[in-house]
């Protein structure tokens, strides 16, 4: 199956994503099927418009700078016979080189776009990594501000105020686009996703998904936990998009819960350019790009849409009748709805 295959000529997929022109609005988002060239052939077969490459970690990058230091300093203080000792850094791999291998590997056998991922809170050396993805062949970055503010002594203001530093500085260095992954953490989002965006974000991902961490109560220790999404954390996302569409100058990418061409349908008409999916691909895999697209395709059919640019933002906040359904009145709506449904 190829991916022109799967186009259904009455519906045009086409869709616009931080200037990018892709084929349909499905992207890979950043993940294990993004990290190995094989399965990024089979997605691009498979139909999809665009892949983000797994994160290069700041503190992946940090730790090895660090070791090199370490290892320099103390070659350098011992005699020259003790030199020999040491691993040969010249033959050495860094967790950058590999990743910056990964990205020209994937640009060589992909003819989509590849939007290489940085993942980090802090300024440290990520203007020099963006400038190296960027060099690398990336058609666009995203920078993924994946951060606990578990300091009490730091105010959401401060934490807010580096986020912004950081895509001001990041976008400076760049020529090519940037997306920004946020987590839906905020006192006030569409205030701070508006600041990003002002900053520099050519787009905005909704949302980071946060692993939080277990405790195993026979051995009392902390367990990292990582299980895939289920399609109903998809509403999130959505009704952020829904308040941001329209009312910021940037793409839209939805992630999370992302797991079928309705949920596809659901993210476009929120106001959604993009809709990325990593566990749906991981749980049925790459394949299932191609069933996806087909359900998106005759769900548009039978609603009598003949582009993704027309249905796109039709149920956002801006262009529903009720825009207070998108805001606590829904809450109330909700719970008197479940209420009565027991009488
Ligand atoms: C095993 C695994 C690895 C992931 N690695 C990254 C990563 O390196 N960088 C990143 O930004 N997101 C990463 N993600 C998050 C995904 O890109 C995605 O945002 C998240 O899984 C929610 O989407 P989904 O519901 O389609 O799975 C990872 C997710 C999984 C399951």
């Amino acid at each position: 199956m190829t991916a022109e295959s799967t186009v259904i000529p009455d519906f045009d997929l086409t869709t616009t994503y931080l200037g990018l022109t892709l084929r349909s609005p499905l992207v890979a988002s950043s993940g294990p099927l993004t990290a190995r060239v094989d399965s990024l052939r089979s997605l691009e077969q498979a139909g999809i418009a665009a892949v983000v490459l797994p994160s290069l970690f700041e503190e992946q990058v940090e730790y090895e700078d660090m070791e090199a230091d370490r290892l320099s300093d103390f070659s350098t203080d011992s005699n020259p016979e003790a030199s020999s000792y040491f691993p040969d850094m010249g033959e050495y791999e860094s967790v950058a080189d590999r990743y910056l291998r990964h990205l020209e590997e994937a640009k060589k056998a992909l003819s989509i776009p590849v939007i290489a991922s940085l993942n980090g809170v802090t300024p440290g050396g990520w203007v020099r990594y963006a400038r190296l993805l960027e060099r690398a062949g990336a058609d666009a970055l995203e920078l993924n501000l994946y951060g606990i503010a578990a300091d009490i002594d730091v105010t959401g203001r401060e934490v807010e105020d580096d986020q912004v530093e950081l895509v001001d500085l990041v976008k400076a260095s760049l020529s090519i686009p940037l997306a920004v992954k946020i987590g839906p953490y905020y006192s006030a989002l569409g205030h701070q996703a508006a600041r990003i965006i002002e900053a520099g974000a050519d787009g905005l991902v909704l949302f980071n998904r946060f692993y939080q961490p277990d405790i195993d109560p026979l051995t009392r220790k902390v367990a990292p936990a990582l299980e895939l999404s289920s399609a109903a954390e998809l509403r999130l996302p959505l009704r952020w998009t829904a308040i941001l569409s329209g009312r910021v100058e940037a793409s839209l990418a939805v992630t999370t819960g992302v797991h079928t061409g309705a949920d596809v349908a659901r993210c476009l008409l929120a106001g959604a350019d993009v809709a990325m999916m990593t566990s749906a691909l991981l749980v049925n895999g790459p394949e299932h790009v191609t069933a996806v697209e087909r359900e998106l395709v005759a769900w548009a059919a039978e609603s009598g849409f003949e582009s993704v640019a027309q249905l796109r933002g039709s149920v956002s906040q801006r262009h529903v009748a009720d825009p207070s359904a998108f805001e606590r009145a829904n809450y109330m709506a909700a719970l008197i709805g479940f209420t009565s449904s027991f009488h």
